[in-house]
């Protein structure tokens, strides 16, 4: 999903908004553009490719202009060439705007412009704002303000924009609906900074608004903002105080943010943990726990609604939640559920799982369910994302910013958030007795250091990818809740090394995919979890059996399992419910180097972006 980013006050815009675009590309990075404003003069640039390349035309000279709007995008309508890039100007090139989202009706009042004698340069559906609002200007004595209003009456689907008028230059207008958008403060209103997200404002201030669905600001200098809904009825606003720095969104001394991410673990992790769990009494603390957890309990049913490796962690929360508090649990792809027409009751607990907290089609189903009476409780990274302001309660998973596109210390991170709701569930409802309880809080505490110990064995897994950066296609197979983490670690491998690659419950592969092992198909098990680990060493002989290469990751002091396997990688032991949080980290870090090896961009991998803000 495309960032955008605005700036208007006293100091120089472009080094704001350039550097505002390179920390919103995890966000989209297949073109970028910037228009600065400044009597009654728009200068425009824009690129296909990264915000370097962007750069690379701008004439190198000092661009004073103290307004200006950017964009950097995640193609959905037309090719990510460099007309198709924002910023787009209206037909008279009296407006420009850049948008983050998609206008499903784009189409009709496409032809009804065109009609009324209006042009289009590009392909895009966000170029149909810019003139409308033009259109709409054109009535009479229209404002700046209810011209953007009046176009954006018109609109479905979604967006997060900002526009600016050479009739209005000292006005940057901004809305959204759908997609997220925060203003900077900066001091006494002297100046706004606008962006998808707080990471490329909290260089400047942490002082932020968060606007919500239909809102409109007018940003003016050393003016009070005012918030108004799209039909100019004011609305008041909170304004947030973030706790976010520069260390948090830089890399540091790692070379890509996924490595970063990944070696954050052991904090990220204790930070996760022990803001939910007393480092020594054995509770459980969740914001609002107290009211929710009898209903939790006596839930019929939890739904656990989510996207990609959110919807993985929700898995993994199904075996937790049923082993632990004994309580039915389905999982769903929230972009089905949200079609389906899933029957929902009044007594059911939805989880919406996401990082980001700003997934179109986990907030979508999310707002369904509530719509229909039930329960929401979001377990999300991003403070103050829509998710978590939306849902009747949150639990925030403590991972800091996860800037890799590909997402590993959130993922853990909702491993420990899910473990620690199903003992506290399983208390609750008197199914998980004190010593069990007392011995699962225990493990928890341990897992930050088990990583940690995990992680130094990071040389060993580069080494063992090095291994494997020719292949096509790969196995990864687990069973009972390392089956969820199979899923994982080949979404990981798909999604940056570009290696086809499935996951698998194990016993699962006699009914089909052990037709494709040979020489060349390498498979991946995870044989960690006592309970199953007979029939682990069964299946990983069943690969044997037709020549397959089997890499395993396995426990300390493994015997058996590592003599049949071509290679392993071994973890420290943990208890085997709790498991899925270390074996997620040989995992991510085998993908990660393949990537590497075989020269991806692993934080941008192609086709992606951090967060998927349109369906
Ligand atoms: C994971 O590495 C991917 N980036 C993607 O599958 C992601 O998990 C999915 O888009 C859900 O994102 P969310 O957790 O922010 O909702």
């Amino acid at each position: 999903m495309c960032g955008i980013v605005g700036y208007i006050g006293l100091r120089k815009a472009y080094p704001i908004l350039i550097e505002g675009l390179k920390r919103l590309e995890y966000r989209g990075y297949d073109s970028a553009g910037i228009a600065l404003s400044s009597e009654n003069a728009f200068e425009v640039y824009k690129e296909a490719g990264k915000v370097s390349d962007l750069e690379k035309i701008i004439p190198d000279k000092e661009h004073l202009q103290t307004i200006g709007i950017a964009h950097t995008r995640w193609a959905t309508h037309g090719e990510p060439t460099s007309q198709n890039a924002h910023p787009h100007y209206s037909s008279s090139k009296d407006i420009v705007v850049v948008h983050n989202g998609i206008i499903e009706n784009f189409m009709p009042l496409k032809r009804r412009l065109i009609k009324e004698g209006y042009t289009f340069q590009s392909d895009t559906d966000t170029e149909v704002i810019v003139n409308l609002i033009e259109k709409e200007s054109k009535k009479g004595r229209v404002s700046f303000e209810e011209a953007v209003n009046k176009a954006l009456q018109q609109l479905h689907g979604a967006y997060a924009l900002a526009v600016l008028s050479k009739k209005e230059p000292e006005k940057l207008i901004v809305a959204r609906k759908g997609s997220p958008l925060a203003i900077g403060l900066g001091k006494e209103y002297s100046e706004f900074f606008i962006a998808s997200d707080a990471i490329p404002i909290v260089e400047y201030t942490q002082d932020l608004i968060y606007l919500n669905d239909n809102e409109v600001a007018v940003l003016e200098r050393n003016k009070k903002v005012v918030v108004k809904d799209i039909y100019g009825k004011s609305k008041s606003y909170k304004v947030k105080h973030i706790e976010l720095d520069n260390n948090m969104v830089t890399k540091g001394e790692y070379e890509h943010f996924m490595l970063k991410e990944i070696f954050e673990q052991p904090d990220t992790l204790s930070n996760t943990i022990f803001s939910h769990l007393d480092e020594k009494e054995n509770i459980i603390y969740f914001e609002g726990l107290g009211k929710l957890k009898k209903q939790l309990s006596e839930a019929k049913r939890i739904l656990i609604i989510a996207c990609g490796t959110s919807w993985h962690s929700g898995l993994i929360g199904e075996y937790l939640i049923e082993e632990l508090a004994r309580v039915p649990v389905e999982v769903e792809y929230a972009s089905e559920f949200r079609y389906r027409n899933p029957i929902v009751r009044k007594d059911d607990i939805v989880f919406a799982i996401s990082q980001s907290g700003e997934t179109a089609d986990t907030l979508a189903a999310m707002r369904y369910s509530k719509e229909q009476g039930a329960t929401t409780f979001a377990i999300c990274n991003v403070y103050g994302s829509s998710m978590a302001r939306e849902a009747d309660f949150v639990a925030y998973t403590y991972a800091g910013v996860e800037i890799g596109v590909a997402s590993t210390k959130a993922f853990t991170a909702q491993i420990a958030v899910l473990s620690l709701l199903a003992i506290a569930m399983g208390q609750e409802n008197k199914v998980l007795d004190m010593k069990k309880a007392t011995f699962l809080m225990k493990e928890l505490r341990k897992i930050p250091k088990l990583v940690a110990k995990t992680l130094e064995k990071d040389a060993e897994i580069e080494r063992l990818a090095k291994k494997f950066l020719d292949v096509t296609s790969f196995l990864y197979l687990g069973r009972g809740i390392n089956f969820p983490v199979a899923l994982e670690g080949a979404l990981k491998l798909k999604e940056i090394s570009y290696i086809h690659a499935e996951g698998y419950p194990a016993a699962e592969m006699k009914h089909g995919p052990i037709a494709m092992i040979d020489e060349k198909l390498p498979t991946l098990i995870v044989g960690t979890n006592e309970m199953y680990y007979e029939k682990i060493v069964s299946n990983a002989q069943e690969v044997k059996a037709r020549k397959g290469t089997v890499i395993s990751v396995v426990n300390e002091g493994d015997k058996q399992l590592s003599d049949i396997s071509d290679y392993v990688m071994t973890i420290p032991k943990v208890t085997d419910i709790l498991q899925p949080i270390v074996v997620a980290v040989p995992l991510h870090l085998f993908s990660y180097y393949v990537a590497v090896m075989k020269g991806c961009n692993v934080d941008q991998p192609r086709n992606l972006a951090k967060s998927v803000t349109v369906e």
